[in-house]
């Protein structure tokens, strides 16, 4: 009976009701956020997901710099239509050395989560110079400048130490390596590309992946980074419960 009259008075003063419910929601706040403080980390490692190479780097400052992001999302969720459409949905540590990470909020096209592997680097420069050259009913805008575009590498190093400033594994020897490793990648005959693999995995491919092997333009670098998109987990061996610790 006496709770009851408690509960009177803090029915009846709006200040005690809400310093009230402040110490009530704060409970709940703590348990929730305290823990977050003393991990590690929240995400669980997942075999394959690497860093990435220096030339999907900078192909994904292009996207981030060309807008991409405000019409295709990358986070496939958990629901049966977009696993359906897209794949296996989106594990956090997919995402972990996306800084920032670009999952987006917009889908005018379609998510590219997954899109590496789906097309061939012919399909994506047709697509990228003229969309609607191989989709007829696209709305996406032409990027054609990106394969008369050389891509500046002078700052290549100084992406790679800003990643590994907030928290992305580069190897010293990464840093210092970063101009091999874009002509390696960009080059289907390196002889560097065993070197790039050794340190970024074995998945890594060397290709001319805008079909002009003179240079290494824009348009590499945003098709190695698109390539690559969801495609470092192998979801044939994938468990949840079963994440292993890689670099
Ligand atoms: C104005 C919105 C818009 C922008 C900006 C845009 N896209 Fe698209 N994109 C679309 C639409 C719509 C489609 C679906 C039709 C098509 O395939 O062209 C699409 C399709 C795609 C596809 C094929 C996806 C699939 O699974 O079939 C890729 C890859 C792609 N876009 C990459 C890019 C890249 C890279 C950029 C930035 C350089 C970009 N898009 C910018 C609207 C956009």
């Amino acid at each position: 009976m006496s709770l009851w009259k408690h509960h009177g008075k803090f029915e009846r003063h709006s200040l005690l009701l809400v310093i009230g419910i402040l110490v009530v929601v704060s409970i709940g706040g703590l348990v929730e956020i305290a823990p977050l403080f003393w991990l590690q980390s929240t995400i669980e490692k997942v075999e394959g997901v690497r860093p990435y190479t220096p030339l999907e780097l900078a192909g994904r400052d292009i996207y981030i710099r060309e807008g991409c992001y405000v019409c295709h999302s990358q986070m496939i969720r958990p629901l049966r239509d977009e696993v359906e459409r897209y794949g296996h949905y989106s594990l956090a540590a997919e995402s972990m050395y996306d800084h920032p990470f670009q999952w987006g909020s917009k889908r005018t096209g379609p998510d590219l989560a997954r899109v590496g592997g789906k097309y061939s680097d012919g399909w994506h420069v047709d697509h990228l110079t003229n969309p609607r050259s191989v989709v007829p009913e696209s709305v996406m805008p032409p990027y054609a400048f990106l394969k008369d575009k050389d891509l500046r590498q002078v700052d290549l190093g100084k992406k790679l130490i800003a990643m590994k400033r907030l928290g992305v594994p580069y190897s010293q020897e990464d840093i210092d390596k970063v101009l091999v490793d874009v002509e390696a990648q960009a080059d289907p005959y390196s002889s560097d590309a065993v070197d790039l693999r050794k340190r970024y995995g074995a998945k890594v491919v060397n290709r001319d992946f805008d079909g002009d092997p003179s240079r290494v333009t824009e348009m590499d670098a945003l098709i190695a980074y698109l390539q690559m998109l969801g495609a470092q987990v192998d979801f044939s061996t994938y468990h949840p419960d079963q994440t292993q610790n890689q670099r």
